[in-house]
């Protein structure tokens, strides 16, 4: 549990005076409450994987009117201890289900943004109007400073529940996790030039004159190929590296890249027809897993 919501409410400075503007504010707000709902889901439906969370028409439901609520009781005026309570509660429903801290963070932005449009549009540029948007922006940053604490404490409970030796354990293979990736990058770095070299190769090949034009052109094609799966590669890497998922795709692109590059050049020997369909076989499974994976990650 956090510390005292009084002490929360203090920190962010917000007094009785900001609690009884943001109740002068309801009837204002409240009329809005349909839009809200429209546009607020307009929005959350951007979010690449929203659809996994809010996965069918009762679960959208149900949460539309949660945030019903959650909108009314923002504009109740009365902020006590309760009312924190059930942000923290709302908080760890959220980190249970694995929604990413950062949708809510976006989607508290959008929240305060979509207000000060709406106040803008009731008062217009006034002193009034600064005043609310200031109480109300209190408002959403402690609802929000809340909900991710309880995302917090959860992790921490979680890391405070393990034995010494476990902690350790982590800490060790966090840093181990950390150093490979780092290789990993490197070895990427070292590929990458490798393969810049092949394509450089390639083209001296050909304007050199020492294959076929025909030759020429598809084997420098095919190690375009394999450049961009390399770099995309290193892509997925570099963001992996900065906290986000690792695309277990952009092997799979790899391969096919590789395959792609196989049976350009040997369809330049029609003798090598065996080769060719071999090939083509394990295309389409590549493709095939490809497919399945891409179809995956988007759900
Ligand atoms: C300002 C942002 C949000 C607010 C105020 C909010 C509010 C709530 C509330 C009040 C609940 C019910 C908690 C309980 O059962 O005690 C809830 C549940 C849930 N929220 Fe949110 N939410 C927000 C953003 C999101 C986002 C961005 C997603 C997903 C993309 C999401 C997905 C869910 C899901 C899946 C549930 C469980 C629904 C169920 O099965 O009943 N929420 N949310």
């Amino acid at each position: 549990m956090p510390e005292s919501f009084e002490q929360i409410k203090k920190d962010y400075e917000f007094t009785e005076k900001d609690a009884k503007r943001i109740i002068k504010l309801k009837p204002y707000m409240e009329k809005y409450l349909n839009d809200f709902i429209n546009d607020f889901y307009k929005f959350v439906f951007r979010l690449p994987n929203a659809k996994k969370f809010l996965k069918d028409e009762e679960t959208i439901n149900r949460h539309k009117n949660k945030i019903k609520e959650w909108y009314m009781e923002l504009f109740s005026g009365n902020y006590d201890d309760k009312y924190f309570e059930k942000l923290h509660r709302i908080g760890e429903v959220h980190d249970k289900l694995g929604i990413p801290t950062h949708y809510i963070n976006a989607s508290f932005n959008f929240i305060r943004r979509w207000f000060i449009k709406k106040i803008n549009q009731e008062f217009g540029y006034s002193r009034e109007r600064n005043l609310y948007v200031e109480s109300l922006g209190k408002l959403l940053d402690m609802n929000l400073d809340i909900m991710t604490k309880a995302y917090i404490e959860e992790e921490i409970t979680k890391f405070l529940e393990l034995s010494k030796l476990e902690r350790k354990l982590i800490k060790i293979s966090r840093k181990f996790a950390d150093f490979l990736d780092m290789v990993l990058l490197a070895a990427l770095i070292i590929m990458a030039i490798f393969t810049i070299g092949l394509f450089g190769y390639d083209v001296f090949e050909l304007v050199a004159g020492h294959v076929s034009i025909e030759k020429g052109i598809i084997t420098t094609l095919g190690s375009l190929l394999i450049l961009w799966a390399v770099a995309e590669l290193m892509a997925e890497e570099i963001k992996h590296l900065q906290g986000g998922k690792f695309a277990i795709t952009a092997f799979v692109s790899v391969a096919l890249a590789a395959v792609i590059r196989k049976i350009l050049i040997v369809s330049l020997s029609p003798e090598d027809i065996e080769k060719i369909v071999a090939y083509g076989g394990v295309l389409l499974v590549l493709g095939i897993v490809y497919y399945l994976l891409k179809t995956k990650e988007s759900v």
